[in-house]
């Protein structure tokens, strides 16, 4: 059993885009910034967008955080978003997603020019990425594609099952799965919650790639010999003998699935790190994608 260290292939990512930073500015080239839009005070999100943004600072990116009071209207989120759609200076941008409930999160997801989506989310950017064109691939799958690339994984004519079917996360991972790239060429199964009998399709499983939020969930007796585990789960569980009185729980019972797998990655360290990452990567690729 091989632990995919996200973390630390993040650091090499990072040490990469630094250097290519740095290489932009000898060639008087624009340094890319990106903005992340947060609405309201969610725990979760305040950490996500935070690393995010310290992330940026890490690489020498400029990034601003527009963090805006959750009493905000969709309509003056609209003009926030067609202000950042507009401002040259602003490379690529995010909005953290979940929006309070009073906001329509496809409406301001469909305003965002796609060439600025970095967490591609904009069906352009989803469309692009069915057809194999040249956009950007959300975030979290397309970290997931990095690991495997770096890590060599043989995925060509593997049975991969992704385990739940959000927009952001297992729907974009089982195309990316299937598609004729390296990695890809997988044959793809799609979980969700009306799926019958899950387990006797992750006994077949090569890879799975588990996006449920539910802690602890994919058990050993799930799991063959020699696959593949790549944990999506982030889920705060309370715990008092943490300072913050919570710890980040996967999807996968590391302790019993660990040891028979042939690649796994924890959580934290695995891919978490390389989801902010890929964002990174997104807003180089915007810079040579629009051209700056
Ligand atoms: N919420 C959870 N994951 C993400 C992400 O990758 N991007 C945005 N904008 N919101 C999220």
């Amino acid at each position: 059993m091989q632990i995919l260290d996200g973390k630390t292939t993040s650091e090499e990512i990072k040490i990469e885009l630094k250097e290519a930073v740095e290489q932009r500015k000898i060639a008087g080239k624009k340094t890319p910034h990106l903005v992340a839009v947060l609405v309201g005070n969610d725990g979760g999100s305040l950490t996500y967008v935070g690393a995010k943004v310290r992330a940026c600072k890490e690489i020498g990116f400029n990034s601003t955080l527009m963090h805006l009071e959750d009493s905000i209207s969709e309509n003056e989120l609209l003009d926030v978003v067609e202000k950042l759609n507009n401002d040259d200076e602003i490379d690529g941008f995010i909005v953290q997603l979940p929006l309070p409930k009073h906001i329509d999160e496809k409406k301001i997801t469909l305003a965002i020019n796609p060439m600025k989506d970095v967490d591609g989310f904009h069906p352009t950017n989803l469309g692009n990425m069915v057809l194999n064109l040249p956009g950007f691939l959300p975030a979290t799958p397309a970290g997931m594609m990095e690991m495997l690339k770096r890590y060599n994984i043989e995925t060509s004519g593997k049975h991969c099952v992704v385990i739940g079917r959000s927009h952001i996360v297992g729907s974009p991972m089982s195309i990316l799965m299937a598609r004729n790239t390296n990695p890809g060429n997988c044959t793809v199964t799609l979980a969700h919650s009306r799926t019958q009998d899950l387990k006797s399709l992750t006994l077949q499983a090569d890879i799975i790639v588990s996006a449920i939020g539910l802690p602890g969930f994919l058990t050993a007796d799930m799991v063959k010999d020699g696959a593949v585990v790549l944990d999506v789960g982030i889920t705060r569980v309370a715990d008092e003998t943490k300072k913050n009185g919570y710890r980040i729980t996967g999807d996968v019972d590391f302790e019993s699935v660990a040891p028979k797998t042939s690649y796994i990655t924890p959580v934290p360290g695995g891919v978490g790190p390389m989801t902010i990452v890929s964002l990174m990567m997104n807003t180089l690729r915007a810079m040579e994608l629009n051209g700056k």
